[in-house]
């Protein structure tokens, strides 16, 4: 009678593992049909329980993420087009908003285009003024990268030539997007044969109550942050780690987002809203932010391991781009949370390093966890 007894409760332990491994994240590939220069796109769906992402080989992007409401309601809540043209129209327009996309060699602002290492002095391509922005106009975001399934989700690899848009060294990035349950987890490793500089990030734009629906002014954000870096009018850090207390930027207890983004603040006025780095407070993996939106009940939180986020508030999107469904996103229609090093950091050696060395590994992580409340 015990054996029976025992065999059934295997039985029963089994078929929960089997439901445990049925509850997988599923992963497929389709075609994305081909860029205007004729290059083949794959996209990939990744599947769980709880949501499901799109991701692009064509500059790493993220195309989707659908995630349900406080009433189960699914929405796909990041900004973006319908079809991969859009997003290499956009690549190659003045305005680029880099929806979605894995950005580098080094992402956000480097001054006057150029740094030194090792007393050598590199230029790079400029693409913002004077300045570069997000790797150069053929930064990662344009580039097309190796795509290969793995579990939960996808990897892609792309190799950065020695001297590609000013940067030296051979440097070979491999990003792994997966997806667990309600956590979307971006990893990022680079290795060089040349001393370097790089900066990693994504460029998803958030809005919580679904894409295309209205603004984020109401979200209720909290960063754990108390110093950011004020900038210049180039929006290059002026090197200063500002204490946020006592003034708009200070979200290490919830505020709206608009509450006081229009307040006579000579950072939010230089930054037309925000656009800032926040240094994080502690290391190693740390909760670095929380975005609530009261009308559909989703919250989304930020995990990572990077010194500091770049907050920003799509301030330059003014109406004129159409994204999914030909939709109007006006001015405000998502925010950004880019964990990353600080922008310029090569020119500012009192900020944390961004060398890579031959024989170094480069390993970052941030996850992306949503829920409902
Ligand atoms: C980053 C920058 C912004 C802007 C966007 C892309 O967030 O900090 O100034 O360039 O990327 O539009």
């Amino acid at each position: 009678m015990t054996y029976y007894k025992n065999v059934v409760v295997m039985l029963i332990l089994f078929a929960g593992m089997a439901g445990a491994l049925v509850a997988r994240t599923e992963v497929a590939e389709r075609s994305g049909g081909k860029l205007p220069d004729g290059r083949a796109v794959a996209i990939y769906t990744l599947k769980s329980d709880k949501m499901e992402v799109e991701v692009m080989n064509y500059g790493g992007d993220v195309l989707s993420i659908k995630v349900p409401d406080k009433n189960g309601k699914m929405a796909d809540v990041v900004l973006g087009f319908d079809d991969p043209s859009g997003y290499y129209e956009a690549n190659h327009a003045k305005g680029n908003p880099y929806f979605g996309a894995l950005i580098g060699r080094y992402g956000n602002r480097i001054a006057h285009a150029r740094f030194s290492l090792d007393g050598k002095e590199y230029a790079l391509a400029k693409n913002n003024g004077e300045n570069t922005l997000h790797g150069g106009p053929n930064g990662f975001h344009s580039q097309l990268w190796t795509g290969e399934i793995i579990p939960d989700g996808v990897q892609l690899k792309y190799l950065s030539k020695d001297g590609e848009e000013g940067y030296p060294g051979n440097l070979t990035v491999t990003v792994k997007y997966t997806v667990k349950g309600n956590e979307l987890k971006i990893d990022y490793v680079a290795t060089t044969d040349k001393d370097t500089v790089l900066n990693l990030t994504n460029h998803s734009y958030f809005n919580l109550s679904g894409q295309g629906n209205g603004t984020i002014l109401g979200d209720e954000l909290k960063l754990n942050a108390s110093r950011f870096t004020p900038v210049d009018a180039g929006l290059i850090p002026t090197g200063q780690l500002k204490p946020v207390a006592g003034t708009p930027f200070d979200f290490t207890k919830a505020h709206t987002v608009g509450e006081r983004i229009q307040a006579d603040d000579e950072q939010l006025k230089l930054g037309h809203g925000y656009d800032h780095n926040f240094v994080l407070d502690g290391k190693g993996m740390r909760e670095a932010a929380e975005v609530y939106d009261p009308a559909s009940g989703r919250v989304l939180t930020v995990t990572t391991d990077q010194p500091g986020v770049q907050f920003y508030t799509s301030n330059f999107l003014d109406g004129s781009l159409s994204g999914k469904g030909g939709v109007a996103y006006p001015r405000n229609a998502a925010l950004c949370l880019e964990t990353q090093y600080f922008p310029d950091s090569p020119n500012h050696p009192e900020f944390p390093t961004t060398e890579l060395k031959p024989g170094e590994k480069f390993h970052s992580t941030t996850i992306f966890r949503f829920s409902t409340r």
